[in-house]
């Protein structure tokens, strides 16, 4: 399981330091579950050269190498400061900052050139969940973004599906509804790659997820974690989330 806090455009430097001071004093993290944190560009370089209790995340990277690109940075620079996943293709990035699906997809390849881990988002719009298009859009999402990869650079990719409608709403997509979803990825992996590059790639949900309903869509089958906004800006209320997937851990270790 894999419990990832977007920060979006929150926080203060000195909030940010504070958290990780907050959250290294709470319970660690489960056996089975990795803790990530993506907090505003500005501060990762400070943030990496200190000791964090969680994995450090970029909420964005150029789609190019260095060069003349003003206000851009590269995912070697973000390798170079300790950043270790990468998360791509955010849907208000998608919808706000020009990321369209051939920038997404370059965007995906200078983060495994790096070396970094990538998490690669993707959701349908209300409008596409009404309009019953939402598998397609998501499955075509994914084709464009991650289907030219190789195999042998799948253990580097982290899938995060968030239904434009659930993100910062209070609309929660249904344990049901994220099954479905993930379980279509899944087998849209199986048959673009193998069932086992499909069964290692973590699947995450995102949108509203917070303490109230992790335990529920962490008990999913096909639902690996979650990424967080509005619950991980808060060390309790994030630590919360993270101890619930520690349970879904346990369940599925005694069910096996
Ligand atoms: P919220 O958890 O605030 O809905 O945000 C989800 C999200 O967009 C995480 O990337």
């Amino acid at each position: 399981m894999l419990v990832a806090g977007n920060w979006k455009s929150n926080k203060s430097f000195n909030e940010s330091m504070e958290f990780a001071n907050a959250f290294a004093k709470l319970d660690a993290a489960p056996e089975g579950v990795e803790v990530m944190i993506a907090p505003p560009a500005p501060y990762l370089a400070a943030m990496g050269a200190t000791s964090l209790p969680f994995r450090l995340g970029s909420q964005n990277v150029s789609a190019t190498g260095p060069g003349a690109q003003t206000g851009e940075f590269t995912a070697d620079m973000l390798a170079g400061c300790g950043v270790q996943d990468v998360i791509v293709g955010h849907s208000e990035r998608r919808d706000g900052h020009g990321d369209d699906d051939e920038t997404v997809a370059e965007k995906v390849n200078r983060v495994l050139e790096a070396g970094l881990r990538v998490v690669f988002c993707c959701g349908e719009s209300l409008q596409d969940r009404q309009a019953d298009v939402h598998f397609d859009k998501v499955l075509r999402q994914l084709e464009s973004g991650i289907l030219h990869l190789p195999a042998a650079a799948m253990d580097r990719v982290v899938v995060a599906y968030e239904p434009i409608w659930a993100i910062g709403t209070g609309l929660t997509a249904t344990a049901e509804q994220a099954q479905e979803m993930h379980a279509a990825i899944r087998g849209w992996l199986a048959e673009g790659y193998d069932a086992e590059v499909a069964r290692a790639i973590p699947l995450l949900y995102g949108g509203s997820c917070k303490p109230a309903n992790a335990d529920e869509l962490f008990a999913c089958a096909d639902v690996d974690g979650g990424l967080i906004g509005g619950a991980s800006l808060d060390p309790e209320n994030f630590q919360a989330v993270v101890a619930a997937a520690g349970r879904a851990v346990a369940a599925e270790a005694s069910n096996a």
